[in-house]
């Protein structure tokens, strides 16, 4: 996820540039640049934060900008957008991601390629089919895309228009008196006018200073349609929603499918693998584990890595050691990877942000496409960890893992919010709650606890339902909720009998069951749906309505959701 902006009118396009790129910073921040058109096309990048730009003074009254959040190559110079053309007269910024930039960048082969980005191929492709109309050139570039892109294109020679375009990636309009915008969202120029017009799927704006005229991919006009926005710039930054935390809930669908086109090209080759991380990412690793022995039938230990590296882990040459991480920073896992590579093991690091540490210091890497995860409760990361092992138990075992159905099966229960925060409205004043879930659910368990623990602040346990009865039953009264997650696989009559144990203790349950299963509401006091799926997959869908009663739990409750206290989202001390 990136911020791209374009600006023209009558104001020093430099300095509206980075104002609002710093507005969309939000959006992604490990490198930035500015194209601005005055006679030349002139071009400054920087590694790191937007504000590294204000040193730059460029006249002239029309440019584009960008904010990187990377998924292809190291936030770097070369790397930065804006990328231009050969004859360094066209300037583009992107937002996606191109899933056939390799095809194109050796059919372009007679371009000089300065970065590994996917989208320096456009402004290529866009050269070699310009002869002097900007749009057209663009019209053509765009037909041999294959991916998400949100672009904003100058050409030296137009210095009064910009050409934007978008597929899968947003951007909006921003109609202002004497001067336009088109941004990523309008969080980029609420503060100068709220008029907008959100672009629909495959349309392009030509953008000038006094009007902006719209087409469809065939080049047809059409109408625009303004709307007035009412949000204040912190409202426009969360799309809208409360807190950042929903909005990343809500973001699952799109990062799920953006992860599921990852390629796995790491050595996967062991007698034996160790799945370690901390936190979130170390119950994304224990579904990992379940679903790797199941499919690859290679043995794989799960371990926290605070423990792994106290240890004096039995592990060599002849293992591999997978770690994740959504920072790519936190310290325990860092040990862990430098002890198992001391050790001899071959190393995989599953990393949200693109050229971390541990991303860098690991053997192979495999990139998950959460985008920049805002809230400290890790929650779009993790499903995008939970793809991503899939892809590798896929690969390790050659059997299909088919996530197609899954991110339409999210938004499914996405639209249950209401209906889980009218559940989360009954529970909300309670001082425990208990997690159950057995075999790959019994992570979401685990993970549902966490989410719960580190929003609301109330206590709450993951627990491995068949253990409830060496112990922590003895917790059960009514005023202790259970959370239970009872989906339609091997395991579910056992766990209809833990539930029975718990309801015979005036146990009040919260079900997770499986789309048509009516049978679960004689044992449950509240069912939420989750759309039925491959029994190996249902943690990427059961782990959804424990996110949302988390949210609304914190919500209801006051809570600092996006900064829980005492939390930090990169935890890189022991
Ligand atoms: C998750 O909601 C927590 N914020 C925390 O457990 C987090 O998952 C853990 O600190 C690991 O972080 P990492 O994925 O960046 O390594």
């Amino acid at each position: 996820m990136c911020g791209i902006i374009g600006y023209v009118g009558s104001r020093n396009a430099c300095e509206v540039i980075v104002r609002a790129l710093e507005r969309l910073e939000y959006r992604g921040y490990d490198s930035a640049g500015i194209a601005v058109v005055n006679e030349k096309l002139e071009v400054s990048k920087v590694v790191g934060r937007v504000e590294k730009l204000k040193s730059r003074k460029f006249e002239g009254t029309i440019g584009v900008g960008h904010t990187r959040w990377s998924t292809h190559g190291k936030p770097s110079i070369e790397n930065a957008h804006p990328h231009v053309s050969c004859d360094g007269k066209i300037a583009v910024v992107h937002n996606g991601i191109i899933e056939n930039y390799l095809e194109l960048k050796e059919e372009l082969k007679t371009h000089s390629f300065k970065s590994e980005t996917d989208t320096e191929v456009i402004a290529h492709l866009i050269e070699e089919n310009y002869s002097g109309n900007l749009k057209e050139a663009v019209l053509k570039a765009i037909k041999k895309l294959v991916g998400a892109y949100a672009l904003c294109v100058v050409h030296e020679s137009k210095p009064d228009e910009i050409i934007a375009v978008r597929s899968g990636s947003p951007l909006a309009l921003g109609i202002g008196v004497g001067e336009n915008f088109v941004a990523s969202d309008v969080s980029a120029f609420i503060e100068h006018t709220k008029k907008t017009v959100y672009l629909n799927e495959r349309e392009l704006a030509v953008v000038k200073k006094n009007g902006v005229e719209l087409f469809d991919s065939e080049g047809k006009k059409k109408q625009l349609a303004i709307v007035e926005v009412n949000w204040d710039l912190e409202q426009a930054q969360k799309s809208g929603f409360k807190h950042f935390m929903l909005k990343e809930i809500f973001e699952q669908p799109r990062t799920v499918e953006e992860t599921s086109k990852i390629k796995i090209n790491a050595e996967l080759k062991a007698d034996k693998i160790f799945i370690t991380a901390c936190g979130t990412a170390s119950y994304a690793g224990l579904v990992g584990k379940y679903v790797i022995e199941r499919l690859a039938r290679v043995p794989t230990e799960w371990v926290l890595a605070s423990e792994f590296r106290y240890s004096n882990p039995i592990v060599g040459r002849k293992d591999l050691l997978v770690v994740i991480s959504q920072s790519g920073e936190t310290a325990d896992t860092l040990a862990a990877l430098r002890l198992a590579k001391e050790k001899g093991a071959r190393t995989l690091a599953i990393v949200n942000v693109v050229d971390s540490t541990i991303a860098r210091e690991a053997d192979d890497v495999v990139y998950t496409r959460a985008g920049l995860e805002i809230g400290v409760a890790s929650t779009k990361a993790f499903t995008s960890q939970l793809v991503a092992l899939y892809k590798i138990a896929e690969k390790m075992s050659g059997k299909k893992m088919d996530l197609s159905g899954i991110p339409k099966a999210i938004e499914k229960i996405l639209a249950k919010d209401k209906e889980i925060t009218e559940i989360a409205r009954k529970y909300f004043k309670v001082y425990n709650f208990l997690f159950l879930g057995r075999d790959v659910n019994y992570p979401i368990a685990l993970e549902g606890a966490l989410k719960m623990k580190e929003i609301s602040y109330i206590h709450a346990e993951g627990y491995a339902a068949g253990e409830m009865k060496h112990g922590p039953i003895a917790l059960v009264t009514d005023e202790v909720p259970t959370v239970a997650i009872a989906v339609n696989d091997e395991v579910k009559t056992k766990i209809i009998s833990n539930i029975q144990e718990i309801k015979a203790r005036n146990g009040k349950i919260i079900a997770i069951a499986t789309e048509g299963d009516t049978e679960i509401k004689k044992h449950a006091n509240e069912v939420i749906y989750v759309p039925k799926t491959d029994a190996l997959l249902t943690p990427l869908l059961t782990v959804i309505p424990l996110q949302l009663l988390a949210y609304h739990t914190a919500e209801l409750r006051e809570c600092d959701i996006d900064k829980p206290r005492n939390l930090a989202k990169s935890v890189t001390v022991e």
